[in-house]
This record gives C-alpha cells, sequence and structure tokens, in this order.
C-alpha cells in the first residue's frame, strides 16, 4: 500500500493518512461568524477521505482580519457554529483543525473577488492597521500603527484566548499562522521588523513574539496539536531565509510545537519566486532532515503520484494541500483509486466508488 495511506501519530494526534486540507480564506463570514458556507464548505472535505481539514486563518481580534469577511475568534459568541463544523468533521472521520492569525499591515483589505484593495482607517469597511514597524506592504497601502509594547502583550493575550475558544470549538489541531506575511511573519523577518526593543533587532528579539504566543496557547490546550506555518524565505535580499527557519523550527521543536508546516512568500511586495511543481518541497525538507522535526509540505502538490513519491521518500511527513481540494473535495478518495489503496468510501456514497 501507498505510503500516502499509512497512518502517523505525531504526539497524542492520530492521523489516517498523510493529505491535510490546507487553510483557505473563504471571505464570507459577518463579523467573524461562521455560517452554513463554512460548514458544508470544511465539512465535504471530511466526506472526501481528507486526515485532517484545517480551517482558513480565523482572526483573534477584529483588526487581525485580512478583510471583513475573515472568520473570526474574539468572542465566545461565535463558538456554537465552529461546534457544529467541528462535530460535523470528527463524525465524518477527520480531524478538524483551524489556523489562529492576525494579517497585521495586511489587513483591513477587500474580498479578492471586488479587489485587493486596502480601505483607509476611516472607511466602514475598512480599520487602522497594526504592524510591529510602520512600514506599509505597498506602496499605494495605509502605513501600520508601530505596536507598543503593551499592544503587543495584549495580542499574545488575545492569541491564548483564542486558543482557549478553539479548544472549547472542539479544533484538535492548533495552526499558529507565522507566514504569508501576516503578523508574526512581520515580526519575524527583518525586512519588516526595524524594532529597536526586545521585539527587534536580533534573531532572538525577532522571534519573540511567536514564542511568547506559543508559550501562552500552551496555556489553554491539553492534548491539542499544535502546528506552526511559516514562510521557509521571504524570496528577497536580506530578509528572513532558510537558514534562519531551520533554527527557530529546531527551538519551535524543543517548545513543543509539533508541525512545521512550510510555506513561503508573501513578505514584500518585490519577492521573486521560483514557482514550479511542489516548489517548496526542499525547504520542509532541509527543516526534516536537519531538526528532526515532524514536517508538512505544502504548494503546487497535484497528482496522486507526486504526493505518494514525497511521503515514501520520507521527503516530508504530511502534504497540505489547498487549490486541487477546491477542485476536488473528495480528492483523497481518488488519490487512493489511482494509486490502487482500497479506502473506505462513507457508506452512502460506496455505489459510485
Ligand atoms: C482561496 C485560498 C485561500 C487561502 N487562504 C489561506 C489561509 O487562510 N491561510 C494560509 O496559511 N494559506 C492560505 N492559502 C494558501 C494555501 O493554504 C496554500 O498554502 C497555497 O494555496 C499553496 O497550495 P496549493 O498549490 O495546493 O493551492 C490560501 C490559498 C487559496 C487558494
Amino acid at each position: 500500500m501507498s505510503q500516502l495511506f499509512s497512518s502517523i501519530t505525531i504526539g497524542s494526534l492520530q492521523l489516517k493518512n498523510r493529505l491535510v486540507v490546507s487553510p483557505m480564506c473563504q471571505y464570507s463570514a459577518e463579523d467573524g461568524f461562521a455560517n452554513n458556507w463554512h460548514l458544508v464548505h470544511l465539512g465535504q472535505f471530511a466526506i472526501g477521505g481528507a486526515a485532517a481539514v484545517i480551517q482558513e486563518a480565523t482572526a483573534i481580534s477584529p483588526e487581525g482580519r485580512i478583510s471583513y469577511g475573515d472568520l473570526g475568534l474574539w468572542s465566545d459568541d461565535h463558538l456554537e457554529k465552529y461546534k457544529e463544523i467541528t462535530t460535523f468533521i470528527k463524525e465524518n472521520g477527520a480531524v478538524p483543525g483551524i489556523q489562529l492569525a492576525h494579517a497585521g499591515r495586511k489587513a483591513s483589505s477587500n474580498k479578492p473577488w471586488i479587489g485587493r484593495g486596502q480601505f483607509a482607517p476611516s472607511d466602514p469597511l475598512g480599520w487602522q492597521t497594526l504592524a510591529p514597524s510602520a512600514l506599509a506592504f505597498h506602496s499605494g497601502d495605509y502605513v501600520p500603527q508601530e505596536l507598543k509594547i503593551g499592544q503587543i502583550k495584549e495580542l499574545i493575550e488575545q492569541f491564548g484566548e483564542a486558543a482557549r475558544r478553539a479548544v472549547q470549538a472542539g479544533y484538535e489541531i492548533i495552526e499558529l499562522h507565522a507566514a504569508h506575511g501576516y503578523l508574526i511573519h512581520q515580526f519575524l523577518s527583518p525586512l519588516s521588523n526595524l524594532r529597536e526593543d526586545e521585539f527587534g533587532g536580533t534573531f532572538e528579539n525577532r522571534i519573540r513574539f511567536l514564542t511568547e504566543i506559543i508559550n501562552r496557547v500552551q496555556r489553554e490546550i491539553t492534548s491539542q496539536s499544535l502546528w506552526v506555518r511559516i514562510s521557509a524565505t521571504d524570496w528577497a535580499e536580506n530578509g528572513w531565509d532558510l537558514d534562519q527557519s531551520i533554527l527557530l523550527s529546531q527551538l519551535l521543536t524543543e517548545q513543543g510545537v509539533d508541525v512545521i508546516d512550510v510555506s513561503s512568500g508573501g513578505l514584500v511586495s518585490y519577492q521573486k519566486i521560483d514557482v514550479g511543481p511542489a516548489y517548496q518541497l526542499p525547504f520542509a525538507t532541509a527543516i526534516k532532515e536537519k531538526t528532526g522535526s515532524t514536517t508538512a509540505t505544502v504548494g503546487l502538490i497535484k497528482t496522486a503520484a507526486q504526493a505518494a513519491e514525497i511521503i515514501e521518500q520520507n521527503k516530508a511527513d504530511l502534504i497540505l494541500i489547498a487549490r486541487s481540494f477546491l477542485d476536488d473535495p473528495h480528492l483523497p478518495l481518488h488519490f487512493a483509486k489511482e494509486l490502487s489503496v482500497d479506502t473506505p468510501w462513507p457508506k452512502q456514497y460506496e455505489r459510485a466508488k
């Protein structure tokens, strides 16, 4: 049997295969509340045989949303629908996960199908963005407000509170979004963090925001698996790079992080990315080999053969897939068929097997 369909135990987490739905913003929430779109969107992947389903970047505060349509977890009022979502995912054989996020200087944006522009702080659909330093992402963007130490402490607390709610809602994987140029990544990279206090400057200072969030989140989780998504490189000179990612992954693993989910880019508008099939895999492999961390790879992995080879050659432990799951929510069932693996289908769908 292809190892792609072998189970894996990571701490107290058991996954039935190596295919995980990567978090994908749906820009379909109101005031952070999930609705039936999110239930059906996420639920379909459990029916389709994914081992775990990671819910989109879910904001820890209203200002942490990329757009006014993002999901949120800053209030206990948000919990009811999330409980329905996690219950459905579990009932259908998958593990529910959530990505906790703050967009920092990339917040206050429009829904992508309307236009990627950023709203002025005074716009009814926008707000004042926050960041480690007063540097905009795009030249045309609004300059973010530089965070004061007290505000940084408050954000760390908000990540903890969101984690408490995530546990209460039934999520079994909690992923911190430290990639793609959002707030935590803005602290990590010397290109967006020009601070001269204990949260900027040296590598140890730039990673402090993340490690303090992890400490705070760990006070809330019991058996839940803690994952961190990083951008392995900024794809820009003098930025965050693979060497720093390796060092960080080592420290995070020692700190008790269960999975390093390895993506890349998103920090600066002038990044130069070499995109191609599985183009981010070498980063996950390097981190896995140098640190012994359990790693997930993501990005342009589209075929069963490609995914199976990655696992069989031990280049990563998990495969996260985003767009191909939108195209085919039953992707694991179809990959199994292609690889001649007899995997169970939902009994309601057996006549189509
Ligand atoms: C519609 C859409 C929304 C996304 N939203 C998120 C998100 O909320 N958090 C995140 O870390 N990545 C997000 N991503 C990136 C994906 O998780 C994934 O890393 C990327 O699409 C590459 O994988 P793929 O080639 O399998 O699509 C999003 C991608 C898409 C297409």
